[in-house]
């Protein structure tokens, strides 16, 4: 059985690469997509380009898992993929009421099943949005994301990380 693993990832989180680790062990095969939207655009931090740079380099060392785009609605995705399950990650109560609402709207348009799988309680507060705004002030982000992420966070702040250890090297920090 195969399973797609949509969603933003602007950027992956370590409770991301922990959900999709473990479904790796489970599913045949799964797909990462990267969910965009003509609209959305310039909403991200990371172009659409950058995030799927990301996640190759996130997900090179899982031999089962494959990266990939879609413009559109997932159900169509799915359709034209013949790609089997949507996976989705839950973190706590709070996810619960959003995906239990995208995952019956996409079993009635679309008649495909989600199944999720419970991340690691150690990421249960690690959120992209959380990690953008903490990289955007020069915070540690290491243990939150994959290596790829932590080195796209620094490079897209670099000002604000080299401000920082400046500072720390100069002790007023
Ligand atoms: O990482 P996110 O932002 O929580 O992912 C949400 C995502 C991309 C999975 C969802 O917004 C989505 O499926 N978008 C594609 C458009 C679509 O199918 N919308 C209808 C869902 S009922």
């Amino acid at each position: 059985m195969n399973a797609v693993f949509p969603g933003s990832f602007d950027p992956i989180t370590s409770g991301h690469m922990d959900v999709l680790t473990r479904a790796s062990r489970i599913f045949d095969h799964v797909t990462v997509t990267v969910m965009h939207n003509a609209r959305k655009q310039g909403k991200h931090l990371f172009t659409l380009d950058e995030r799927l740079a990301i996640l190759h380099e996130a997900t090179a060392h899982l031999p089962n898992v494959g990266v990939d785009t879609f413009g559109g609605l997932l159900v169509d995705y799915m359709a034209q993929q013949q790609q089997g399950l949507i996976l989705r990650g839950l973190r706590a109560v709070s996810d619960y009421e959003y995906e239990l609402q995208i995952a019956h709207l996409n079993r009635q348009i679309g008649e495909v099943e989600t199944v999720f799988i419970m991340a690691a309680t150690r990421w249960s507060f690690v959120s992209s949005t959380m990690v953008r705004e903490i990289a955007s002030y020069g915070g540690d982000i290491s243990e939150m994301v994959p290596r790829a992420s932590a080195a796209a966070l620094r490079r897209k702040f670099a000002d604000v990380y080299a401000a920082r250890d400046a500072g720390r090297a100069a002790g007023t920090e």
